[in-house]
């Protein structure tokens, strides 16, 4: 009797499957993203399939003796932070990121200082020859002899040269390329991209060697097909950037081992990545001071400080309906300080075109940007340039509070080290730290106050 091949549409945003082919997903609500594949032979699960392995016993939290494997660093310190404090032995690691942003020449350079270390890489390329990564390792000035080069896309062969080289580090760049034979589905579907992972996940787990795994990112921004990707592997890391500027910006989306939203600041150099230690100075290099609608917020990246200024450009509107544009920052936010500043403060912004910008194509996510943002808006609505070196800090209420935000302490010593001299920030963040020398800390209870410091009036 021949067994009939069964097939199912799967969602390649999602992961969702379904019967029938659907233009829409119910899952996820993207058009047109279902795909006919063939559906897997599921491996004889349920209770009685288990019953001839070895079972393991639960243990006390107490007897189970935890194995501290040392991390490996990098000569990267931005590189190593994001990853919470360098690669931990057996995790799998997905880096996302735009084509073209640098992804491929991060993970070679990377790739070369581990090799540096007396430990054997093996970087597989699914996308390009040996030769091509070769000439990008001229580029790259790469000289080491412990870095091995494959280009293969067959995750048997794959795995035979993990077998056959034992590296103590492993790069597959692009899991889009790589494929399973007995899998039906064309690379790239998310059955080839979980299976794949999949293998590479035991591989990572059984021999403790760390895989780092290249993803490609859709029109959306988000990794490609699968999202169930993100929930496999241990840590997701976006590389991003705008395609104009040269700076790169590696962030943490996951991280079973470290903080999320940690970001390290790299340069795309004409000889490859270079990391940024002072990413507070770039952001504000271009900064004239003295302009009116700009002013510069200490906002928190993870675990670090980052000084960065926000512009806004308020002018009249020509046409009925007023635009709200914003660049690096939540674009719900600004209608709503706009909203503040016309009820409590007075300022006539209705009928105002905004654009709201984030200098240094950096994102900020952080309420406590609020108060920067509404100096901002305030400052350009009147032409009325703040005081170049004033900060501002705080979260804005609907009721025109400013609220108190975390970590002031590491904020302010930020901006002292820049050389501002004033923070003007909520006057419940006042207590139980101490100012560093050289800077003023001002409190304020409400945005009325803190316009009054800032525009001086
Ligand atoms: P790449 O690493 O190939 O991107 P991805 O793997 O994310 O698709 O990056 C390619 C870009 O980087 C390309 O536009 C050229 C630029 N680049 C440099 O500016 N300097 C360099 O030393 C290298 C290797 C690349
Ligand atoms: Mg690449």
């Amino acid at each position: 009797m021949s067994k009939k091949k069964k097939t199912i549409f799967i969602c390649q945003e999602c992961g969702y499957e379904s019967i029938r082919w659907m233009g829409k997903c119910t899952n996820c609500n993207s058009w047109n993203s279902f795909i006919e594949e063939v559906k897997q032979p599921k491996e004889q699960r349920g209770i009685g399939a288990s019953t001839t392995q070895k079972s393991t016993k639960p243990l006390k939290i107490n007897e189970i003796v935890s194995e501290k494997e040392p991390r490996i660093t990098t000569s990267m310190r931005e590189f190593n932070r994001v990853l919470g404090g360098g690669i931990v032995p057996g995790s799998l690691v997905l880096i996302g990121g735009d084509p073209g942003i640098g992804k491929s020449t991060l993970l070679l350079q990377t790739s070369a200082q581990i090799a540096d270390k007396k430990l054997t890489v093996l970087y597989i390329s699914g996308e390009e020859s040996m030769q091509q990564t070769k000439l990008r390792a001229e580029r790259l000035a790469i000289n080491t002899d412990k870095l091995y080069v494959l280009s293969e896309t067959n995750m048997h062969q794959i795995i035979h040269q993990i077998e056959e080289v034992k590296p103590d580090f492993v790069v597959i760049d692009s899991i889009q390329t790589m494929f399973k034979e007995e899998v039906t589905s064309a690379p790239g579907s998310v059955t080839q991209v979980r299976e794949s992972t999949m293998e590479l996940m035991k591989i990572a787990k059984s021999s403790a060697i760390p895989i780092f795994i290249v993803g490609h990112v859709t029109k959306e921004g988000a990794i490609a097909g699968p999202r169930m990707l993100e929930h496999m592997v241990d840590v997701v890391l976006y590389f991003e950037g705008e395609r104009h500027h040269t700076y790169r910006i590696l962030r943490t989306v996951k991280n079973r081992f470290g903080s999320t939203n940690e970001m390290g600041i790299f340069e795309m150099k004409e000889l490859g990545l270079q990391e940024v230690m002072n990413p507070s100075e770039i952001f504000l290099e271009e900064r004239s001071g003295g302009a009116a609608g700009s002013t510069v917020v200490a906002s928190m990246e993870g675990t670090r400080p980052v000084l960065v200024e926000i512009q806004a450009l308020i002018s009249p509107s020509s046409f009925g309906n007023p635009r709200r544009m914003a660049t690096g920052v939540d674009s719900n936010r600004v209608p709503l300080l706009m909203a503040v500043l016309e009820k409590r403060v007075g300022l006539m912004l209705q009928n105002q075109d905004a654009y709201i910008k984030v200098a240094g194509g950096v994102k900020l996510d952080e309420p406590a940007i609020d108060l920067a943002i509404a100096i901002s808006i305030a400052s350009s609505f009147r032409d009325q340039p703040t005081n170049p070196e004033d900060i501002f800090i705080g979260e804005v209420g609907l009721t025109g509070e400013i609220r108190r935000v975390s970590r002031i302490e590491q904020r302010v010593q930020e901006a002292a080290k820049l050389g501002f001299k004033r923070v003007i920030c909520s006057e419940n963040n006042l207590d139980g730290w101490t100012v560093p020398a050289g800077i003023k800390v001002v409190g304020v209870k409400t945005v009325q106050e803190a316009l009054k410091l800032g525009l001086g009036e």
